[in-house]
């Protein structure tokens, strides 16, 4: 079998790890891949969102599979053109990750699905979004309509900041923006539920949690994420899974299907565990990152033989290890606003740790940093304690990069 990976970041190196472990694989290939995943996959200097590049590689090399990471290709129509051209490949079409791609398409569509979510409100006037918060009050959520790498999202703790962000958003800072939602501050803890979907069929993965802000304590700004870990032992994750399925994933899924938009891929929940249960902050069309980063190292069951499974209309049964995982992201000093790139990467990683690339490249036969997340650091171990003392006792120091150090705390400060 030959599997394309589509993707360039931490997220899709893990994903060829992982698929590098199934025998039945004999070539992978990653387009544009990056310099970890090219010791071991193929990478082919064709842009995530070159559609047409991408199909027509597939097509000459024969690939049996192509699995999507990030989410620009998908809502750019790439599982469209690979249908069309009689292609395999695992993910949402154009009008199926709408979910991710239009925060106004996703509220609307859990509003008639009966799902738990924020109260919300879209304004495409500056004007008359500032008068909303001010009757509002704060704290408020802005979010730009539209990808903004989970970065286009405000908690804004005063009506100030609030009409800041608004400014921000209509100036065009996260590309043209015509419109802002703004949403109901929901409050408790977060967490990543993540399943395969085919159609009705949701099988879903085990529970980690992301951190999204910059610094220590979630201080700081917003990222796409800077660490990752799971399991969960704060929460009975067996009935927490099970009620989030009912209440959320499958009636998500059920009223897609119903509208004539069925989901196919890799389906995210990121969801607020509030007083009243479970309630989706968003929802994303891919794999999330870091998640799957501490996702695959437990998922036992081999990937592409899950993705099988489901296309031919079947439940597939994973296996999970017991091991927990605990991932932290190295970044470039400025991130997320404006990280340095370019910087020299001469820190050596020990054994002991899985390290996924997430913004590397190659240059002068250097490597070198190439983004904002530039390494994900993960270890397992027996616990998440265990795990994260593994991952912060072996990650090395290098200068220009910053992460946070306290990475699964909250599941190790409450059990
Ligand atoms: P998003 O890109 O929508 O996932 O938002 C990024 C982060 O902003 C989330 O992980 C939450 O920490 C926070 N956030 C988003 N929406 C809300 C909300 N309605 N209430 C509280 N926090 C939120
Ligand atoms: N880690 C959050 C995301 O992938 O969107």
């Amino acid at each position: 079998m030959k599997v394309l990976v589509i993707g360039k970041g931490g997220r899709e190196h893990a994903l060829v790890w992982k698929l590098a472990q199934d025998e039945r694989i004999e070539a992978i290939f990653a387009a544009p891949g990056n310099p970890g995943i090219g010791e071991l996959a193929t990478c082919v200097p064709v842009g995530e969102t070159e559609i047409a590049e991408l199909v027509a590689f597939a097509k000459e090399e024969a690939i049996d599979w192509t699995i999507v990471g990030p989410e620009a290709p998908l809502v750019e129509g790439v599982v469209n053109a690979f249908q069309a051209a009689g292609l395999n490949i695992f993910g949402p079409t154009r009008e199926a990750a709408a979910i991710e791609g239009s925060k106004q398409f996703a509220k609307q569509l859990m509003d008639r699905a009966g799902i738990p979510t924020a109260d919300y409100a879209v304004f495409t006037d500056e004007n008359a979004a500032i008068a909303y918060v001010e009757r509002q009050g704060a704290p408020i959520v802005i979010k730009a309509d539209g990808l903004a790498a989970g970065k286009g999202v405000t908690v804004a703790e005063t009506i100030e900041s609030a009409r800041e962000a608004i400014r921000h958003v209509f100036s065009g800072e996260y590309g043209e923006q015509s419109s802002v939602v703004i949403e109901e501050c929901l409050v408790g803890e977060e967490c990543s539920l993540m399943a395969f979907v085919h159609e009705d069929i949701v099988v879903p993965m085990v529970l980690s949690q992301d951190h999204k802000r910059a610094f220590d304590g979630d201080k700081g700004p917003n990222t796409g994420g800077m660490g990752a870990y799971s399991p969960l032992p704060q929460f009975n994750e067996e009935r927490l899974t099970q009620e989030a399925v009912e209440r959320i994933l499958q009636p998500l899924v059920d009223q897609m299907a119903q509208e004539g938009i069925p989901f196919t891929g890799f389906l995210y929940a990121g969801l607020m565990l509030t007083a009243n249960g479970p309630s989706v902050i968003e929802f994303n069309a891919r794999f999330g990152d870091p998640e799957t980063e501490v996702i695959l190292p437990r998922l036992e069951t081999p990937l592409l033989s899950v993705i099988e499974t489901l296309m031919e209309g079947r439940v597939p049964r994973l296996s999970w290890s017991l091991q927990a995982a605990v991932g932290v992201v190295l970044a470039a000093d400025g991130y997320p606003e404006s990280p340095e790139t370019g910087r020299e990467l001469t820190l050596a990683f020990p054994k002991d740790l899985l390290v996924f690339h997430a913004g590397t490249k190659k240059a002068d036969g250097l490597l070198k940093s190439a983004g904002g997340r530039v390494f994900v650091c993960v270890g397992l171990g027996d616990s998440p304690r265990e795990a994260a003392e593994k991952v912060y006792a072996n990650i090395p120091e290098q200068s220009g990069l910053f992460y946070r150090k306290d990475i699964a705390q909250k599941a190790i400060r409450t059990v």
